[in-house]
């Protein structure tokens, strides 16, 4: 992981310091750039709220070779782990690797290490023509997440991202307060549930599923149930969008409790490393998505890169199973909260 990072470091100048721990203090208010919004504060209170967590210790069991496998959304995982779609390699990352190369070994590299990549949209539109055609490549095997644009567009890009045979769609409706697209004069604006239901009646009427990305209070975790989707992503969408967020941790009990299992449950914000998504899936998450990280491996290391960080993820999350007598990613509940 050391080379790729150095790599990134020098690939990323001006756009990604590759910090020992990427938690958006170097980087405050570089949107575009891979920063925060604004003093960046919901970037840093997502890894705030996940550092308060605190882990049981329990060595007195018979886990000694936990399975990290699982199944979301109907993919079987060999961890619960996805890649979060992050588009815009020229304006966000400096632009040494394409956009095709960069999806490529998102989506080819989390296909490679059992997992789902997930990929952006944006404009221009090779950003998200890079990430369709990484997951054509994958014979459909990754996720579009597409973003709440206003009109005919909606259709067309759901239209497109079928062509892929992808089986799941997503849409990020907190990127309504991207300013980067405003910037652009290509404004993306919230949606009312009944636009969002249509959406998903459309989806599901093509046999898919859906996401619904950008989800932070137990109100619209209730609505995002009642309007049928399938799973929905806690996220202040690396708190790009919203300064003065809190960090997706913090809230996800609440939104766990909500949805009582009537949905899938993904978070990200500030996932660093194993024990990080051990914590994640103790505070009620099924499974979750990383992105900076996934962004500086596929840059300093490409398709390698991403496998190699997911190697690693994978040994830190079976080592933290093992360290709290998690057996499997069922045992990861509540149990391993430390509280005083
Ligand atoms: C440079 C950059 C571009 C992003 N582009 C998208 C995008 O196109 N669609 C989307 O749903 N989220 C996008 N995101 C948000 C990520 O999917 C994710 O929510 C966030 O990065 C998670 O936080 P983390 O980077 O701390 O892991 C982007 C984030 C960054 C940093």
């Amino acid at each position: 992981m050391k080379e790729i990072k150095d790599k990134a470091r020098e690939m990323m100048k001006g756009f990604c310091r590759v910090c020992k721990v990427c938690d958006g203090k170097a980087c405050a208010g570089e949107v575009p750039g891979m920063g925060g919004l604004g003093t960046a504060s919901s970037f840093k209170n997502n890894l705030s709220a996940l550092a308060e967590v605190k882990l049981n210790m329990r060595l007195l069991h018979g886990a000694t070779e936990p399975d990290c496998s699982t199944k979301v959304l109907g993919y079987d995982l060999a961890m619960p782990i996805m890649a979060a779609p992050i588009g815009g390699v020229s304006f966000n990352m400096g632009g040494k690797i394409t956009e095709d190369e960069y999806a490529d070994a998102v989506v080819g590299g989390s296909k490679a290490a059992g997992v789902i990549g997930c990929v952006g949209d944006g404009v221009p539109p090779f950003i998200h023509e890079a990430g369709y055609a990484a997951i054509d490549k994958n014979d459909g095997y990754g996720i579009p997440f597409i973003k709440p644009w206003e009109g005919e567009e909606l259709e067309e890009k759901f239209e497109k991202a079928k062509a892929t045979g992808c089986t799941t769609f997503g849409v990020d409706v907190d990127a309504a307060g991207l300013i980067t697209l405003r910037q652009m004069g290509r404004p993306v604006s919230p949606k009312k549930p009944e636009e969002i239901k249509a959406l998903i009646d459309t989806v599901h009427g093509w046999g898919a599923k859906f996401i619904l990305k950008g989800i932070m209070t137990p109100d619209e975790t209730e609505l995002a149930v009642e309007v049928g989707a399938d799973a929905i992503v806690v996220s202040n969408h690396g708190g790009r969008v919203l300064d003065h967020a809190p960090g997706s941790a913090a809230v996800l009990p609440g939104i766990a409790k909500a949805v009582s299992g009537k949905l899938d449950v993904i978070v990200d914000g500030g996932i660093r490393d194993g024990v990080d998504v051990l914590k994640m899936l103790a505070l009620g998450a099924d499974a979750v998505m990383i992105g900076r990280p996934v962004s500086i491996a596929a840059v300093g290391g490409l398709q390698e890169g991403v496998e190699t960080y997911f190697a690693t993820l994978k040994g830190q999350l079976l080592q933290a199973m093992v360290l709290t007598g998690s057996q499997t990613v069922e045992d990861i509940t509540s149990r391993v909260l430390f509280s005083e």
